[in-house]
């Protein structure tokens, strides 16, 4: 549990509303959560759907583990306490993301049921979207892709006793019991992957057909 250190501070309310951002934007904030495995393709999918809403004229941002730990989370390992503290700081970017009208992609293993439910719940609060999606692809299928070489060195320093915690081989990965959306990411291309995020936004009234604009309603497509 984070420990809190912060006092004597006080919630500052602004004069500009999550609505006023979201009709500047044509669109409403969300969180889209990849969780899966190592190797699952879960970025694939995330960058090939950024792309794809971009293009539709969308704002979408990719926070992307690898490169998250690049920058504001490269203080953190892989212990689970670290773990947790990678996902606690990147729900609240990502819900920050989404209060400002973005649609925030994130991409990270994310192992721990409980962490990602307390982003939901933070999501819930806020009253932002939140879709959780499995990227489901057998172990086995990451291993043998090992697009890094991290599960040969993994299953290395397991056999030579002394594990390095690789999610999978010797550190759980706990999936989500009833994600919004599971994609068999070893039976479809990320192309098809992002058509099926889509599809669900659509659904759920997340990608509004028609967008705003300051003197009256105009569809995405006259737009260009
Ligand atoms: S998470 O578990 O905290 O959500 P995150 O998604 O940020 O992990 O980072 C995972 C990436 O870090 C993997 O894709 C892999 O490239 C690398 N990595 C390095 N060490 C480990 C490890 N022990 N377990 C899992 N991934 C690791």
């Amino acid at each position: 549990m984070t420990e809190i250190r912060a006092t004597n501070i006080t919630w500052h309310e602004g004069h500009v509303k999550r609505e006023d951002r979201e009709k500047l934007l044509a669109q409403n904030g969300a969180t889209i959560w990849f969780t899966g495995l190592s190797g699952a393709g879960k970025s694939t999918i995330a960058f090939t759907l950024e792309h794809a809403l971009v293009e539709r004229g969308q704002l979408a941002y990719v926070l992307d583990g690898d490169n998250v730990r690049h920058g504001l989370n490269k203080n953190l390992g892989f212990t689970a306490a670290d773990r947790e503290e990678n996902i606690r700081r990147i729900g609240e970017v990502a819900r920050l993301f989404a209060d400002t009208g973005v649609i925030s992609l994130t991409s990270f293993i994310s192992p721990y049921r409980k962490d990602r439910d307390r982003v939901r719940q933070l999501h819930r609060e806020a009253g932002l979207p939140f879709i959780e999606i499995l990227v489901d692809v057998p172990i086995e299928v990451c291993e043998t892709r090992d697009p890094k070489g991290l599960y040969k060195k993994a299953r290395a320093a397991l056999a030579a006793g002394k594990g390095i915690g690789f999610t999978g081989v010797d550190d759980p990965y706990e999936p989500p019991l009833s994600p919004e959306i599971v994609i068999h990411n070893d039976r479809i291309t990320p192309q098809e992957a992002a058509v099926q995020v889509i599809r669900y936004m659509e659904s759920q009234g997340l990608l509004p057909g028609l967008k705003w604009i300051s003197d009256g309603v105009i569809s995405n497509e006259s737009r260009r």
